[in-house]
């Protein structure tokens, strides 16, 4: 059996008991191939042919990694209801086979469990987990638009109950080996060097002898009772139990759904549906109930544009870069960054710069933070520590945890202090000049030492080229555009100027990635690709208001639509002023077709700032967004007479424009794949998931079409929107 199997390498006996051990090879993780869900039938036919077996105890030998779930590139090859059905169901039939195993069958769990991982753990008899920190579990199938199709939504519920179970379910999240013997969805919970020991013992029978003695001997028939009636038990009762508390149950969930996917997302729905209407079944039936609507989601088009960024997500992990440059970067930057040897410098410690140091010792990665006076440095730090403050009062982190964010972090008024650091941020006000006098400062403290350093620039706009002007190293001058709030924000952005190095372009690369985020490497240009396309976007917004849209007409238009918030909104939070400033620099290089709504001169004279200073499109009350500020409509040529504009046009002018100038993106090189463009405008500007990004939106909607509706549109509204030559391309 050993030599022929592939990801079961290892299948030994411990005298009668057969320990499977899955390891899919040259993979980090291990998960169900097609191949893998073969090769594991097969297996299980020789073992439970062996009349002598006494205990199967599935685990792995993935360093870290039980199982984490079905390889996600099976679900692109199910295109139908009925091919989703068949293969939920097929996977079924298989873990079904360890439920109706005459002996004792245990996961011996340690590392990532997730998905078919383990819905796989919960057709066993028992699972063991080891409490080692990467042992987390969970059954994140809603995150790719489906539901778990391997008896998950079965099996869980009946195992740990309702509530608990669509927790789970419902949002995707992880929990630990601690929470998971709390909720019962683990027998066992032990350290990593004895976990496989442990869930032999269950195979062999032993454990549950030792705790049926013990249950008798402590136990009096009370005490059990007592146990059975517990504050949890009657609450559980009460609720799960019954047709009136299972509709209260779902009641609540549909809320909790329809509050966070706002109706866009149908798997969450069906997931539920799967949970309540399967526990009012048998356990067969409830299953069938699960692969019907497994199939139903696979087929949807909400499943595919998730699925896709969870490809091009894996995809982007990849360095990008030259082997030579990739182990350059590494031996002199990230490497030594990583084991603690040196610090990233970071140059102003505002908004930006506060949030990247505060990403930066949330991963363990040390930084030396300057601004120019105690005030900004006093600043920079407080947001650092009121972070990890609300993360400690929320329970996410320890103590000795915060302490050890915090020391990580080191404020500075002297250039002296970011000498040899081999990688510096710069996130000072957006002015070239200024930019120009950060460089020279460090370049001046580097030249005694000779020392080489990488300055990545945070600019949002400004082109990479005019910033390395100022250096006499123009080679490793790189952007690393970071987005705000950079520690909610996925994205960087990594630009690549005329002059920057493979090297440079490599570190920063890994430096983002070390600091858990996207990455997409573009080319330089004005606002490079996100700060570009957004620039179009919300222009286009602009007009329509000067045209005598309100306000809350183009915000809803583009909310129902999908985007997590409207233009006029997001340009009050990202400021008025800061819009403005970004305008100034792209609007000469695009002045063939960008316009820009002439009212915006008068606004900003007036100081509207947007959120910042409270005062913006919108009126706010103690930092809340009231509602729109009607007060400005007295800068528009229609006052306060708004028209009521078709709300499809004001979708249809936005987002083509948008598109229209990410397939422009595309053809200058700006950026170097469609992928590349989806990845930036969804996890950088909050383009809707379930559509995919704008190249997959354009793609699934039909490119002829679009084609069509831009000419028109060219026609009727300018030059903006004469299309791209991606259009009449295959
Ligand atoms: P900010 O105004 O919050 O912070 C700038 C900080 O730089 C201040 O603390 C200031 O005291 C300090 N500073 C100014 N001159 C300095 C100097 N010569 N030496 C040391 N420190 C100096 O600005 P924010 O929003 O953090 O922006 C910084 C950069 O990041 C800008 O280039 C901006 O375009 C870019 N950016 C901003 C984003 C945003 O959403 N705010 C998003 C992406 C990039």
């Amino acid at each position: 059996m050993t030599n022929q199997n592939r990801d079961f390498h290892n299948v030994y006996w411990i005298e009668n008991v057969c320990v499977v051990q899955f390891n899919v090879p040259e993979k980090t993780l291990n998960s169900f191939s097609e191949n893998s869900l073969k090769e594991l039938g097969l297996i299980l036919d020789e073992i439970f042919a062996k009349p002598a077996l006494a205990g199967l105890v599935f685990a792995s030998s993935k360093k870290d990694c039980f199982a984490a779930g079905v390889d996600v590139s099976i679900f692109s090859t199910l295109k139908t209801q009925a091919e989703g059905e068949k293969a939920s169901k097929s996977l079924q039939e298989l873990f079904a086979r360890f439920e109706s195993a005459k002996v004792p069958t245990v996961a011996a769990i340690h590392g990532v469990c997730l998905g078919g991982g383990l819905e796989l753990s919960l057709a066993m008899k028992h699972r063991v987990c080891s409490t080692h920190k990467s042992t987390q579990m969970g059954l994140p199938e809603v995150k790719l638009g489906l539901l778990p199709g391997g008896g998950g939504t079965q099996r869980l519920p009946r195992l740990i109950g309702i509530a608990p179970a669509l927790d789970l379910i419902l949002t995707g999240k992880q929990i630990d080996a601690k929470k998971a013997l709390r909720l019962g969805l683990v027998d066992d919970a032990v350290p990593e060097n004895v976990y496989l020991e442990r869930a032999i013992e269950y195979a062999n029978g032993k454990v549950a002898a030792q705790k049926e003695k013990a249950k008798l001997k402590k136990q009096s028939f009370m005490a059990s009772v007592e146990q059975k009636m517990s504050g949890l038990d009657i609450a559980k009762f009460a609720l799960e139990s019954n047709t009136f508390g299972r509709s209260f149950i779902e009641k609540k969930s549909q809320e909790m759904i329809l509050k966070n996917t706002k109706g866009f997302y149908p798997a969450p729905k069906k997931a539920l549906e799967a949970v309540i209407s399967g526990m009012g079944k048998s356990l067969k039936s409830g299953l069938a109930l699960e692969a019907r609507l497994f199939g139903e989601l696979v087929a949807s088009p909400e499943c595919a544009s998730l699925v896709h960024i969870f490809e091009i997500m894996t995809a982007a992990k990849k360095n990008p870069f030259s082997a030579e440059a990739q182990q350059h970067a590494r031996q002199f930057c990230t490497e030594p960054l990583k084991k603690g040897r040196g610090s990233v410098g970071i140059v102003g410690a505002g908004l930006m710069g506060s949030g990247v140091a505060t990403v930066l010792a949330d991963r363990g990665i040390r930084c030396t933070l300057l601004d120019r006076n105690s005030e900004g440095v006093q600043k920079g730090v407080a947001a650092v520590g009121s972070y990890f403050q609300d993360r400690l009062r929320r329970k996410r982190i320890k103590k000795f945890e915060l302490l050890s964010a915090l020391s990580k972090v080191t404020p500075t008024l002297s250039y002296e202090s970011l000498r040899s650091s081999p990688l510096v941020i710069e996130a000072v006000f957006e002015d070239l000049s200024m930019k120009h006098k950060v460089i020279q400062n460090l370049e001046a403290v580097n030249a005694q030492s000779n020392a080489d350093f990488i300055f990545a620039t945070n600019t949002s706009s400004i082109p990479v080229e005019h910033i390395a002007a100022g250096s006499v190293r123009p080679q490793n001058v790189v952007g690393m555009h970071f987005f705000s709030p950079v520690t909610k924000m996925p994205l960087v952005e990594i630009v690549l100027g005329p002059k920057t190095s493979e090297i440079a372009g490599s570190a920063a690369f890994d430096l983002s990635a070390a600091m858990g985020k996207n990455t997409i490497v573009v080319k330089d240009g004005p606002g490079f690709f996100t700060t570009r396309i957004l620039a179009f976007y919300l222009a286009e917004a602009l007009l329509i208001l000067s045209e005598g849209a309100s306000i809350e007409d183009v915000d809803a238009a583009l909310e129902t639509f999908g985007m997590p918030v409207g233009p006029i909104t997001l340009l009050d939070e990202v400021g008025l002023d800061v819009g403005s400033h970004i305008m100034e620099t792209i609007k000469n290089p695009f002045k063939d077709r960008l316009i820009c709504a002439p009212e915006i001169t008068a606004i900003l004279e007036e100081k509207r700032l947007g959120r910042k200073n409270g005062f913006g499109f919108y009126s706010y009350a103690e930092g809340k967004k009231v509602g729109p500020d009607e007060s400005i409509y007295k800068h528009f040529k229609h006052g306060s007479s708004r028209k009521n504009l078709d709300k499809s046009d004001i979708v249809d002018r936005c987002l083509l424009v948008f598109i229209n100038e990410s397939a422009r993106c595309l053809e200058e090189g700006i950026v170097s794949s469609e992928d590349s463009g989806d990845l930036g405008a969804v996890f950088g500007l909050g383009y809707p998931p379930f559509l995919g990004g704008p190249f997959f939106h354009a793609r699934q909607f039909g490119k002829a079409a679009t084609l069509e509706k831009l000419r028109k549109m060219a026609e009727k509204y300018g030059a903006r929107f004469s299309p791209a030559k991606w259009w009449s391309e295959g």
